[in-house]
Formats: structure tokens, sequence, C-alpha cells
């Protein structure tokens, strides 16, 4: 059977990165039932980022294709490396994705880099969707950081093979009210969630819809 495996690097279960990564989700079902889709929530595992042991680098690895370190994410590494199509959504902390994320792409990313080739070598060509939701409203901003952020993606497989789907201004709580928030007003995030998170959620739906057109080949 085919596999997605969506990694989920955001920590909140019921807000924006939680509905985009289900309408994703839906987008491959809606295509396929004969895909699994295997939701993977980075805050549930007990793991670190790379460790910097070299054990991938040392002459004749046996970690060419999975990190060597054995922690709570070694099982969903070997399987993200041998899936078929890899989901990475997260929400940006600090003009990067979520510490947790960082951590999850250097564990499954380095073992890959060839550092006599200076190419990457995935075990597999992953089909693959980036999602992502922040507060940032400045289109051009968000890509020039997104196109950083997606460096080793494109490394690994390629330069236009990734689908990005990048939700801005999201609402960041439900009742703004609340919130000591006065750089956002309610009135400015209400109105842009009403022109935009439709769309948005649309997106992740046909992201999700065309990577399993894809894979089906
Ligand atoms: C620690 C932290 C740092 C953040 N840094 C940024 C940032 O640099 N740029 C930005 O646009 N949004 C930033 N945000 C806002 C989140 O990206 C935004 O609220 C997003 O919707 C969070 O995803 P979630 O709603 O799924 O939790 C930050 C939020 C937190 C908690």
């Amino acid at each position: 059977m085919k596999k997605i495996i969506v990694i989920d690097g955001g920590p909140r279960k019921t807000m924006n990165i939680s509905k985009l990564v289900e309408a994703f989700c839906k987008g491959v079902k809606s295509k396929s039932e004969e895909i699994e889709v295997k939701h993977i929530r980075l805050y549930d595992y007990d793991y670190k980022g790379c460790y910097s042991c070299l054990a991938c680098k040392v002459k004749d690895s046996k970690y060419l294709d999975v990190c060597a370190i054995k922690d709570g994410i070694t099982e969903i590494l070997k399987e993200t490396a041998y899936a078929d199509g890899l989901c990475i959504a997260a929400p940006i902390y600090f003009m990067d994705i979520s510490a947790q994320t960082k951590a999850f792409i250097e564990r499954l990313f380095y073992p890959w880099l060839d550092y006599n080739n200076i190419c990457m070598n995935p075990p597999r060509q992953l089909f693959t969707t980036t999602i992502y939701a922040m507060n940032d409203s400045l289109p051009e901003r968000v890509n020039e950081m997104l196109d950083r952020i997606e460096f080793p993606l494109r490394f690994a497989f390629g330069n236009d093979t990734n689908e990005r789907v990048a939700a801005l201004n999201t609402m960041q709580v439900k009742n703004y009210d609340r919130y000591d928030f006065g750089m956002f007003p309610k009135e400015m995030k209400e109105a842009w969630h009403e022109e935009h998170w439709t769309e948005d959620i649309k997106k992740a739906f046909d992201a999700g819809f065309n990577m399993a057109e894809k894979i089906l080949g």
C-alpha cells in the first residue's frame, strides 16, 4: 500500500496547523482510499535534533538512509524515508519552523547529505507538501523565509517538486478580547480570516489531492 507521512510540528491540537493538516488528509482520501496517511504529531514524541555523532558520515556507514541515533522518532524516520509522500506542517516561530520540526528535519535529511558528491541521496524520491501557519501577512517576506526553510527539501528532491500551502495572518487565538495583542486588532484578524481561511483550507485539501494523484501516477 502507498503511504504518506504527515509530520505535524504544531503543539496545538485544535488550531490552524491541525485544521490545515486535517484538510490535507481529507484531500488525499478524496482521491483514493488506497493510500495510507499516517499523521505524526511531533510534540507527542521524545527526541532531539541531530547529535552530530557523524555515524552517517564515517567510511562505509550503515546509516546513509536513516539516522543512527535510537530514540522516540527512529521508527518514524525509517518509515518516512521509505514512504511515497511527505507532508511537513509547521507553525512559524521566530521566522522559522517550530523547533520540533527543525529537529526532525535535521535527523531526517542529514544522513542523506553526501559530502563527496555535494548532493543528497534520499533512499526514495518523495513527493512533498509543506504547510505553514503564521501571523505574518506580507507575502514577499514570507516567501523569502519559506524558500530558505525549504532548502533541504530542494536539495534532496529537486527544485519545483514541493507544493507549498502558507496560511498568513492566522487567528492566533479564538478570543482576541482576552489577550494583550495590541499589534493584532480583533477586527483586522477577523476580517482577514473571513476573507482567506476558507481558501487556505481548500489549498491544503487540494495539496492532499494532488499528492495522491502524483503517487498514483
Ligand atoms: C513562540 C512563537 C513565535 C512566533 N513567531 C512568529 C513569527 O516569527 N512570525 C509569524 O508570522 N508568526 C509567529 N508566531 C505566530 C504563529 O506562527 C501563529 O499563531 C500560527 O497560527 C501558530 O500555529 P497554530 O495556530 O497551529 O498553533 C509565533 C507564535 C509563537 C507561539
